[in-house]
């Protein structure tokens, strides 16, 4: 049996960290923590979803016209909507929360825009860590196969966070879905639905301090009957 106190451990102890060192990360183990990951399931096993890492020169160029784009104030139509439109209350305290664990760490004043827009804009360079992904899903499935595709990027996260590294998802990277398409040679079938920044955690990194709380189980937890 599994132990689940160490379990546990897992699920509690992983943070979404932003700043990474610059220690690389064997392939062979990024390999092993997809194979894992990919160990989801999925509704008739069908496995939706892919990841590409991006290194070297196209990562080079990819990142530095995703700043462009995002300094010039450019803007695409994403290939899905992540967010309700318009927030409901109670999911907008629940952002304004998280941004404010996020500000707060790095000591960013809610008035700093310079401050805000910088730790921003580091989304489009993957936080420099070692590992960079796009992970993209085909254009057919709905939202069957994005919450399968979630459970995949769940299980890589805590894969990962098993064998000492960190991870951040970049929900951002889908803001420049064709822009992302031609830098990886990707047709109109593949939606673009994050990123992810996989590496080991600089633990001196102010910004690695943000911890985040969850609602009331009140919430969202109900027993009926
Ligand atoms: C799909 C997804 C997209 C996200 N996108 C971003 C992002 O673009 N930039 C960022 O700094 N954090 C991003 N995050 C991290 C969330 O802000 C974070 O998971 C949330 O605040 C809870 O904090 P925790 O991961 O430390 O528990 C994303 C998380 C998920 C799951």
């Amino acid at each position: 049996m599994p132990d689940l106190d160490s379990f546990s451990a897992l699920l509690s102890g992983r943070h979404s960290t932003r700043a990474f060192l610059s220690t690389p990360v064997a392939d062979e183990l990024l390999r092993d923590l997809l194979l894992l990951a990919r160990r989801a399931p999925s509704g008739a096993n069908l496995q939706p979803g892919s990841v590409i890492a991006v290194r070297g020169e196209v990562r080079r160029s990819l990142c530095a016209d995703l700043v462009t784009s995002w300094r010039a104030g450019l803007q695409e139509r994403e290939d899905y909507d992540y967010f309700p439109r318009p927030m409901p209350m109670v999911l907008r305290r629940r952002q304004v929360a998280s941004a404010q664990a996020l500000y707060g760490a790095l000591g960013v004043d809610r008035d700093d825009r310079e401050g805000r827009d910088a730790q921003f804009e580091r989304n489009f360079r993957f936080f420099d860590a070692p590992v960079a992904l796009i992970v993209t899903i085909d254009r057919e499935f709905g939202c069957g196969g994005y919450m399968d595709l979630g459970m995949m990027l769940y299980g890589l996260m805590l894969a990962a966070r098993a064998r000492g590294l960190a991870s951040c998802a970049i929900g951002a990277m889908a803001s420049f879905p064709g822009l992302i398409r031609r830098h990886l040679q990707l047709d109109e079938r593949s939606s673009i639905v994050c990123g992810m920044a996989l590496g080991y955690a600089d633990p001196d990194a102010p910004v690695n301090r943000t911890r985040t709380a969850r609602c009331d189980p009140d919430e969202y937890f109900r027993i009926l009957g």
